[in-house]
């Protein structure tokens, strides 16, 4: 397994790209299974989740051709409709082939994702929701298995918990099914907009996007489309703390400042300077900065996935921050690792509470999940002397090239190929 060892201390300054957002990509790939048409999409990041998808696809007959971003996908002939659990177990987001495959073919045999890192990470809600539509479902050797003889029909359905995959995967089912369906308490995030607009782009149905009610009017077929996916707002994010971290000055560049504008308001409260002009966000440190809490919560809100980086920042804030994760149950797992650098953070239910620290200190530590990992990433460039991150792999799940973004902005950084787990 490959680490990454980073020596810290460098300002970072200039310019950093950022790539297609992989919650994007991964969804709307899964809706190509819904047209027998081919649907070329662009702006595809390059990252191990989206070859786990291409895995998905290919496997249940999607022909998948992809390069430079650009990928082709034709799920004219689908020779099956089982996700089988050694492709699903690599990836959660595998559950977004259920509500495609019954909208289309009435019938899907999908492995039941199970836990994870974060938590328990049910999936009754995308199972209720299709229960909803008409759907029977059985539970059988870990497989969810779906069928709908007749088609999904229209319903109305109220998510209980506002949850991002469920409501994916309902869009997703309703656009096919026969008649009207309203989703009430959806998601909104800007990935299951975008995900909202490729689908209408191929000739669905659906209403009020953005809102917190949608309606989607079944409709018989859909057409071939050409999509290019948004940017990633949490790589984008992740930037913005990397130049906040490092007392750096940063362009984020191909990013809308409204997509990172809560993480932004948060920065320019702790007291990074913040400016966005056409070349992109400018993020400029100016020595130490303040400690502000953040509660995390479903978009609008300060996101879950931007939870680790902002604590990374806040163990050099002036003060006491307090974290409060409300999304998942399982994600402070970057805390005991930050403290092995020095930070002082403790935890109480789900809260962490952040006490500043004058420096921190380069160490051994253990990558966990996506964001904990680059959580510790950033706070190695901001510590002294040498941290080295082990298990790396989950951040080629969701980083595209971050060493060389890193390292052509000044960081130190190399990673090492095969190094003990
Ligand atoms: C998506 O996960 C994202 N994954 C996550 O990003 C992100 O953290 C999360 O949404 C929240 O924003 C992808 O887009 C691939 P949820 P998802 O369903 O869909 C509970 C990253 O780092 N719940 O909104 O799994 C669930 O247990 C990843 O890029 C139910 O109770 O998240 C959790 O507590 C990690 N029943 C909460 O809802 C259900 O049926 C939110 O989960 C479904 C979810």
């Amino acid at each position: 397994m490959d680490s990454i060892v980073v020596r810290g201390g460098n300002k970072l300054i200039g310019d950093v790209y950022i790539s297609g957002a992989k919650n994007a990509a991964l969804p709307i790939m899964a809706s190509a299974i819904l047209s027998d048409k081919e649907l070329v999409l662009e702006n595809i990041p390059n990252l191990t989740d989206i070859t786990t998808m291409i895995s998905l696809l290919e496997n249940i007959g999607v022909e998948c051709k992809s390069s430079n971003g650009r990928m082709l996908l034709n799920a004219k002939h689908i020779n099956s409709v089982e996700a089988p659990y050694d492709i699903v177990r690599k990836m959660r987001a595998s559950i977004w082939v259920l509500g495609p495959l019954v909208g289309r073919f009435g019938e899907a045999k999908v492995s039941f994702p199970g836990g994870c890192a974060l938590g328990a990470r049910q999936v009754d809600l995308h199972i209720a929701g299709l229960e909803a539509m008409g759907a029977r479902i059985e539970i059988d050797h870990g497989y969810i298995i779906a069928s709908a003889k007749n088609g999904l029909v229209g319903a109305h359905f109220t998510f209980d918990k506002v949850s991002v995959g469920a409501t994916i995967n309902l869009i997703m089912a309703a656009v096919l099914a026969k008649g009207d369906t309203t989703l009430s308490n959806v998601a909104r995030e800007p990935e299951i907009i975008d995900l909202c607009h490729c689908l209408i782009g191929m000739g669905a149905k659906i209403e009020n996007i953005g809102a917190d009610t949608l309606h989607i009017t079944g409709v018989p077929s859909l057409n071939a489309h050409r999509y290019s996916v948004i940017p990633d707002r949490i790589e984008a994010g992740t930037y913005m703390v990397a130049s906040a971290i490092t007392n750096g000055n940063l362009c984020i560049k191909n990013i809308k400042y409204e997509m990172v504008e809560n993480l932004a308001n948060k920065l320019i409260e702790v007291g990074i300077q913040l400016e966005e002009s056409h070349h992109g966000i400018y993020v400029k440190g100016n020595g130490r900065f303040d400690s502000v809490d953040i509660s995390t919560m479903p978009y609008p809100g300060f996101s879950t996935d931007l939870q680790a980086q902002y604590m990374a920042l806040m163990t050099l804030g002036r003060g006491t921050a307090i974290v409060t994760e409300n999304i998942f149950e399982n994600r402070f797992m970057h805390v005991p690792e930050l403290c092995r650098m020095g930070a002082n953070i403790t935890i109480s239910g789900n809260n962490a509470i952040i006490r500043g620290a004058d420096h921190l200190v380069g160490a051994e530590v253990m990558a966990s999940d996506l964001r904990a990992s680059v959580s510790l990433i950033l706070a190695g460039l901001a510590a002294q002397g040498e941290t080295k991150v082990r298990r790396i792999y989950h951040l080629d799940r969701g980083y595209e090239s971050l060493e060389e973004k890193l390292r052509a902005c000044g960081a130190e950084i190399q990673r090492i190929k095969g190094d003990a787990a």
